[in-house]
């Protein structure tokens, strides 16, 4: 690995994965649409290409694969509770972006490809934690895209020996996570609702529970992966092997950053999971991965930037393709 690509590089993981290949002295071109802001680029400085250009252009990832022995692809439309309502443009962004990366890959002779997948694809399981071989159960639209690109890349490893590492990752959060995006990340939604001086909402009674996995947990080991010919074409969990009730997650989150007006619950989602956390068996067997930074060390850090950052104004959308679906915490803009 020498030439590498970050679709998605000007986002939150992107970015940092960005600093951690440059780091590693690889050449690193970004492509990115810049749909999600363009705050992370000043961290580039004059190590990194940059293209800007949309994952659905198939000439913008010609552009971008030429010369690339390794492109990690993270370019997505990842709210995971907007897609239900947005299916068509998750679909667009998700499964048609994701196939023309691969294809303009492929054309390009690229020999490794880095998917950044999700838990999301085993939807509803009975057993915690989620092993790698359970049968996959996407229970929405971001799950399903997800899980049919890494069909695509078993495919086309296949057809033509390109060789793909797919990493199923779980509620990362850190720094450069937008605090303005009122569709995902509860750990900077809930931060940015303090620095506004707002109640933090929860959604039913907070006993959702989830792993929440520090930036660099991630960031590291899909560096280090590449070249790990047990992970060719075998999907592996990637995070924080210890879960925290979402309920335990805003008490610590408030504590830390000094607001005295407690938490808001209301109305449960209809779509998420009550219980959803990873085994990391395969990724230790396999790499020896063990994640480094608790939840604790972990918003430390997250609280710190944030509070640099100052109080975001939450930015709605007023699309939707489903206005039936579209829940209505989002449409009456309370979070
Ligand atoms: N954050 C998490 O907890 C988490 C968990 C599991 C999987 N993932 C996956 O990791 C990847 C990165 O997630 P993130 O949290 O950094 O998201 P992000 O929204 O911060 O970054 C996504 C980037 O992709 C870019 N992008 C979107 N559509 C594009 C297109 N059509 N063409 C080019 N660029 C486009 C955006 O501008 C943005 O910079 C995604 O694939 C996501 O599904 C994230």
């Amino acid at each position: 690995m020498k030439n590498v690509l970050v679709t998605g590089g000007a986002g939150f993981i992107g970015s940092h994965l960005v600093d951690e290949l440059i780091k590693r002295n690889m050449k690193v071109r970004v492509l990115d649409s810049l749909v999600g802001g363009d705050q992370n680029l000043e961290n580039f400085g004059e190590k990194v290409e940059f293209v800007k250009g949309d994952c659905c252009n198939k000439k913008d990832c010609a552009k971008a694969a030429e010369g690339i022995d390794t492109v990690f692809h993270l370019a997505a439309h990842a709210a995971e509770g907007q897609s239900v309502f947005i299916p068509e443009f998750n679909a667009k962004t998700n499964i048609v972006g994701s196939i023309n990366m691969l294809s303009e890959a492929i054309n390009a002779d690229v020999e490794n490809f880095v998917f950044t997948s999700s838990i999301a694809v085993y939807g509803t399981q009975d057993k915690m934690p989620i092993k790698e071989d359970v049968r996959l159960n996407p229970d929405d639209p971001y799950a399903i895209t997800k899980k049919t690109f890494e069909d695509y890349l078993h495919v086309y490893h296949e057809l033509t020996g390109i060789k793909p590492y797919i990493v199923r990752f779980f509620n990362v959060y850190g720094p450069r996570q937008r605090m303005d995006d009122p569709y995902r990340g509860v750990v900077p939604i809930f931060i940015n609702k303090c620095l506004k001086g707002e109640q933090p909402v929860i959604f039913g009674d907070g006993l959702q529970e989830r792993a929440f996995t520090y930036i660099s947990d991630v960031v590291e080991p899909i560096c280090d992966i590449v070249g790990n010919k047990g992970l060719i074409d075998n999907p592996v969990n990637i995070g924080i092997d210890k879960p925290y009730t979402v309920k335990e997650l805003g008490k610590r989150i408030v504590e830390k950053m000094g607001f005295d007006k407690g938490i808001e619950y209301i109305e449960k989602r209809t779509s998420d999971v009550k219980i959803a956390f990873c085994d990391m068996t395969k990724a230790k067997k396999l790499f020896n991965y063990k994640a480094k930074v608790d939840l604790e060390e972990g918003l430390d850090k997250t609280v710190e930037w944030a509070k640099k950052e100052g109080p975001q104004e939450f930015k709605y959308m007023d699309f939707t393709e489903i206005p039936k679906l579209t829940n209505k915490t989002y449409t009456s803009k309370k979070i």
